[in-house]
């Protein structure tokens, strides 16, 4: 089957994700990828925010012909509907207002009535449904609540979707915000960017599998892994963060039906031996102090040799302890210098040295997978690579 993916802020590590779990991706839009694949279960996706089945494809299509074509084709295939059908339109990579989106919205609920059926268009406040508003209305999770995703692409083609889901926006804020135990110095690891490092280190791996976290905090990524499905161990240098971790995956147990393990213990990620067969590791590394603005050329020299030396001997310590191929995401710092130039660590570099290599994609550069929010200092690198 064919799938248009709706890419998050950063899209192209939303598309990156998307080739590791799916292989065969490919651009459409500025913000959006076909998804060759027989399931997409977009739960998972950290970087996708609405999804949907292309169900036909119009070429050298304007708005004008597109707007007549759905406006034929539902028109259609609604009429002898027997309940209410609620419906959301959201056209993308066209140039046009919000009114002439609306417009195909009430053409087509005039045409449904002529034979009886009743339409309820979700109200537009731009030319696309935000997928908080998608999501709201339940659009695309039953028959009758339906999201016409419209997108024009890069070569002038239209691609027209049903959707299938947008993302769970309220499953996860509630994991964010309502777990027990967090640390605002440890740092807020956003769900949303965990699912994406655990998807870029596993990929299409089969379960069951065991999933490292050895600088797990209070257990963001945890919390994820468990919830797709992998058991996982999670070390940290802090006790109290260890203990965090374990509160938090307790909650979680009280909220869903988890049925993987999870081991905790504290350990220095640099020399810990641990016990287990690791199949894969995701984390989110140390990432130095915090900054509120960018600190002066000799903080940032003494930082960024901390996190080098730190992530360095784990990469070191762990060579030793998984086997060839495994796979690897670490969410490591680069620092914006305050006009989206960034310092890096050394060891991006050199990761060939330590015995691995990195995962190329088809899609994106490595150098593209670089999370941050404007005006953040910190920001996350996802570097993703196997041992050699
Ligand atoms: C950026 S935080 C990770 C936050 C985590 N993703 C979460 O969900 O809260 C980095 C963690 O690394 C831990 N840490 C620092 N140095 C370490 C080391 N040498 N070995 C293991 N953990 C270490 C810190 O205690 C901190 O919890």
């Amino acid at each position: 089957m064919q799938f248009i993916a709706m890419l998050g802020r950063q899209p192209a590590i939303g598309i990156a994700e998307l080739e590791r779990v799916h292989g065969d991706v490919h651009w459409f839009g500025h913000d959006s990828a076909i998804v060759n694949c027989e399931s997409f279960d977009i739960e998972r996706l950290g970087g996708t925010i609405k999804a949907g089945i292309v169900v036909s494809e119009l070429t050298g299509s304007d708005w004008r012909k597109t707007s007549m074509e759905l406006v034929r084709t539902y028109a259609r295939k609604w009429q002898g509907s027997s309940g209410k059908i609620t419906v959301g339109i959201s056209a993308y990579g066209f140039t046009i207002t919000v009114q002439e989106v609306k417009r195909t919205g009430h053409i087509l609920k005039s045409k449904l009535k002529e034979s009886g059926v009743s339409l309820r268009v979700v109200p537009n406040e731009h030319t696309a449904i935000s997928s908080a508003s998608s999501h709201h209305n339940k659009l695309g999770l039953s028959p009758n609540k339906v999201e016409l995703i419209i997108v024009r692409g890069h070569n002038g083609k239209v691609v027209i979707a049903e959707s299938t889901g947008s993302q769970n926006i309220t499953a996860l804020a509630r994991r964010d915000q309502a777990r027990p135990a967090r640390d605002a110095f440890v740092g807020m690891l956003p769900p949303k960017l965990a699912q994406i490092v655990i998807n870029l280190a596993v990929g299409s791996k089969e379960k069951p599998l065991n999933l490292l976290d050895p600088f797990c905090g209070t257990g963001v990524l945890l919390q994820e892994s468990v919830l797709m499905g992998y058991d996982v161990i999670g070390t940290d240098l802090s006790e109290k963060m260890v203990s965090y971790s374990n509160k938090n995956l307790e909650w979680l147990q009280g909220h869903h039906n988890i049925k993987t393990k999870w081991k905790l213990f504290a350990g220095d990620a640099t020399d810990t031996k641990w016990p287990d067969r690791i199949d894969a590791v995701a984390t989110e590394a140390y990432l130095g102090q915090p900054f509120s603005a960018p600190p002066s050329n000799k903080k940032l020299a003494e930082v960024r040799n901390t996190c080098d030396t730190v992530i360095g001997k784990f990469l070191q310590n762990i060579a030793g302890q998984i086997e060839s191929g495994t796979p690897l995401c670490i969410a490591v710092p680069a620092w914006n210098n305050g006009n989206d130039r960034f310092t890096h660590l050394h060891i991006v570099k050199k990761l060939d040295g330590y015995g691995y290599k990195q995962i190329a994609f088809k899609n994106v550069s490595a150098r593209d997978l670089l999370y941050y929010r404007p005006g953040q200092v910190v920001a996350r690198e996802l570097l993703v690579f196997e041992k050699q």
